[in-house]
């Protein structure tokens, strides 16, 4: 099976929650249940300001931090913004890009998000890329031509030897924060598909080894199901990551 050659990786995005000191106490909460939890990747992303805090506190762990964003310039006159040089010279591995929060609220596009894939990519960090339609794409049977073109756009110019350092996270826009869940084969569905356009984009093999996570309302309660699924590499979990038992419930869902 494919599956065997990727390893999942269980990320938290922590979104606009948690202060310097919370993130402190969460991890160290979090850190003793996923010891031995080698199965799996495990990444926190947390807000900027608590990155800090969060390297410290995962020192010694195998948790791995990530921020949330990226601006795509590398210096300069942009008011607000975090370079990708930055995030690398503190320790932070991953970032998430292309959240649809972003997309939605922030006036981040396709074009945007490949600008920034491209900087982080140039830094070393891993990307978690984030896809996924909203409602009435699905209802109108555009799912697919909707993460399809998301995708591409995101991954425009990126090489097939820089695929090592992207994950894709499928979350479809309707699932996420609702507690309704896509059901384990439409998240299958979609997964699976992403697939095959990586391997429209970079080949056969190079898509074997990309992980692809879902991520909307996963819980301690629905991860095994959705985690068993072929195409179904891991998770990007909302809400649930902010409560380390729930947390390390999907993590020890994702062992095997
Ligand atoms: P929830 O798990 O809270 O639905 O959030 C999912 C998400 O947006 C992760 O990036």
């Amino acid at each position: 099976m494919n599956k065997s050659v990727r390893k999942a990786v269980i990320a938290g995005n922590w979104k606009m929650n948690k202060t310097p000191a919370q993130t402190t106490a969460l991890i160290q909460e979090l850190a003793p249940l996923t010891k031995g939890q080698d199965g799996c990747d495990i990444v926190v992303c947390t807000p900027f300001v608590d990155l800090a805090n969060a390297l410290e506190a995962t020192k010694g762990t195998n948790i791995k931090v990530g921020a949330q964003n990226v601006h795509f310039e590398a210096a300069g006159a942009f008011t607000g913004e975090i370079s990708a040089e930055m995030l690398c010279e503190m320790g932070v591995e991953y970032v998430i890009i292309g959240h649809s929060e972003r997309r939605q609220y922030f006036g981040e596009t396709d074009e945007t998000v490949n600008k920034r894939v491209k900087a982080a990519l140039a830094s070393g960090l891993t990307v978690i890329l984030c896809v996924g339609e909203m409602l009435d794409e699905r209802e109108n049977g555009i799912t697919n031509e909707i993460v399809a073109m998301q995708t591409k756009m995101a991954l425009l110019g990126v090489t097939a030897d820089q695929m090592n350092k992207v994950i894709i996270a499928y979350e479809p826009v309707w699932a996420i924060g609702t507690g309704k869940t896509a059901t384990a084969d439409q998240a299958e569905e979609v997964c699976a598909f992403i697939r095959s356009v990586l391997a429209d984009l970079y080949g056969e093999e190079a898509a074997k080894t990309v992980p692809v996570q879902y991520g909307g309302s996963m819980n301690a309660g629905n991860a095994a199901e959705l985690l068993a699924k072929e195409n179904i590499d891991g998770g990007l979990i909302g809400g649930a990551s902010l409560k380390p038992a729930d947390f390390a419930k999907i993590i020890q869902a994702a062992q095997n």
